[in-house]
């Protein structure tokens, strides 16, 4: 099993792989996309690595007309190693253009998790030219340093690139934020504060988190820090963000902490506070609550939004790492592992006396449709395949399905009912809702190859209670090796990955004692990005 500690702990072999992948991946190493992005497994409209492997989206920036993506990357194997920052450009966020490395190891270490800005006013000194700097921030992690057994082996450094992201240097003045002491001491992310017109960071530090505020981004002061015995602790916390979010004119702050050992479902997940932040630290509103969670599957971690959207665009977009750190260096794919999530929306809403996070699928995914098929309403008892006898092309689809349970609480309601995607060999991979445990699950327990770790088959739940409505929409993503599951327009979202050994080519819907309503339904194929 994977445990950071272990393997942050990179042995003198390793150090050697890296210099060698440093000697031979030039910027300009591309690999003709089309050809090799039909690998069995590979998703089709979510973001992959052209190859080897991948972790944590970094630094996601919008700049002129560009979003940026950077991601923790090992160029030279398809496991987690030396990391470098990936990076890859788009104008919609769903089709991207795969450009060279940006961030290269130095002498200071490994470049691990952070943030990228727009330097608008040149507050760092950074410019050259007409362009406000990108400033990228980040953790060098020091590999000899860790081996020498000290703890000081993570500071936060920065690198600036005036092209637009297409040529980075690092900053000569690196560190710009040492280490206290701390083994885990990493994961930047930095927003520009208003009110206080400083740039603030948050930084995940072993079991909490801590503020720091610069005026120009290289002088960094502690202010505060947050989360010791609140929310969940197994593992230590990871790529936290701090982001103002409104509700009904009321402006709130949510902290993001990606925790890697004790997710809803276990290992890796991510939970959020909301509370207050005045510029220095954070209040948390529900300090007796058990920990919230963005996403109840197993496969979203490590998730931050963009910085600096677009002028009119108010919304805040996360993309997460599409896996789990229980199996992520061992899913069953070779050239490339692992992907992202759909970028989704971030938005707040009131459950009673609190605030919840809730997560939708952006609008611009819709560009992906091709051709679609409605579903007649119908009740269902027992299992109705859909279209029967004809079988899809492949495995990428939008399915939306309403369903209302008759007689709310009386008989006659199912005990369980949802769709259920499989394949001629019987694997396959079932998505439903509980009424007798209000909950909502998905069931991959058959779904293909899982033999490559004991953690990966389950049942994974996401409690969902029905008091407010007797209606459930289910809307979901499938991308062959994949699903994005949003219930009610995202007040529950579950996201899972599976590897069937044929593409899932029939979807069913079922009910399973008793019967529920589908009210309406439809399904888009969808196009690849590719
Ligand atoms: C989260 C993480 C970060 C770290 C990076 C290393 O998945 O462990 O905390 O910066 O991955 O690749």
């Amino acid at each position: 099993m994977y445990t950071k500690s272990i393997s942050f702990h990179l042995k003198k072999s390793s150090l050697l792989a890296m210099l060698f992948v440093l000697a031979c991946s030039t910027p300009g190493d591309q690999h003709n996309e089309s050809e090799s992005f039909l690998e069995q497994h590979r998703p089709q409209f979510h973001f992959t690595p052209d190859s080897m492997w991948m972790n944590d989206p970094n630094g996601l920036v919008f700049y002129d007309g560009e979003y940026h993506l950077f991601y923790q990357h090992n160029p030279g194997k398809n496991v987690w190693g030396p990391m470098h920052w990936g990076h890859a450009v788009s104008e919609d966020m769903i089709h991207w253009e795969h450009l060279p490395i940006a961030l290269y190891p130095d002498s200071l270490g490994t470049i691990f998790s952070g943030s990228a800005v727009i330097d608008w006013n040149n507050s760092s000194g950074l410019k050259e030219g007409d362009h406000p700097p990108m400033i990228a921030i980040f953790t060098h992690h020091n590999m000899e340093v860790e081996q020498s057994g000290l703890d000081t082996f993570q500071y936060q450094s920065i690198a600036y690139s005036n092209d637009k992201g297409r040529s980075w240097k690092k900053y000569f003045g690196n560190p710009v934020l040492g280490n206290p002491g701390i083994r885990d001491f990493r994961d930047p992310k930095v927003i520009w504060h208003d009110k206080v017109q400083k740039w603030i960071m948050v930084l995940a530090a072993y079991d909490r988190v801590f503020f720091y505020s610069s005026p120009n981004l290289t002088n960094w002061t502690w202010e505060s820090e947050f989360g010791l015995n609140v929310g969940a602790h197994g593992g230590a916390w990871e790529c936290p963000e701090l982001m103002p979010l409104e509700f009904d004119g009321d402006e709130k702050w949510i902290l993001l902490v990606s925790v890697a050992t004790d997710g809803p479902n276990g290992g890796s997940g991510t939970q959020y506070f909301v509370g207050d932040f005045d510029g220095s630290s954070f209040s948390n509103e529900n300090p007796g609550k058990d920990a919230m969670w963005l996403d109840y599957g197993r496969d979203n971690y490590a998730g931050v939004t963009f910085s600096n959207m677009a002028e009119g665009d108010g919304r805040r977009i996360l993309i997460g790492w599409m896996s789990n750190w229980e199996y992520a260096q061992v899913v069953p794919t070779e050239r490339w592992r692992n992907a992202m999530t759909i970028p989704r929306e971030l938005y707040l809403d009131l459950n009673a006396d609190h605030y919840e996070l809730f997560c939708r699928p952006i609008g611009e995914l819709d560009l992906l449709r091709k051709d679609s098929f409605e579903i007649e309403p119908a009740v269902i008892a027992g299992k109705m395949d859909l279209r029967e006898g004809e079988k899809y092309e492949s495995s990428m689809y939008e399915i939306n399905l309403e369903f209302t349970i008759p007689g709310g609480t009386q008989n006659g309601k199912a005990s369980e009912f949802g769709f259920m995607l499989s394949n001629s060999l019987d694997e396959q991979l079932t998505v439903g809702y509980s009424t007798s445990d209000e909950l909502v699950y998905i069931d991959r327990t058959i779904s293909g190859k899982d033999g490559f770790s004991e953690q990966f088959p389950g049942i994974h739940k996401a409690p969902f209670a029905l008091s407010t409505t007797e209606s459930i929409v289910m809307k979901a993503y499938i991308d062959k090796a994949s699903i994005e599951l949003f219930i009610n327009d995202g007040q529950r979202a579950m996201t899972e990955i599976f590897f069937p050994n044929e593409d899932y080519d029939k979807i069913s819907l079922f009910a399973h004692n008793g019967s529920v309503t589908v009210e309406s339904g439809i399904v888009y194929k969808l196009n690849p990005i590719h």
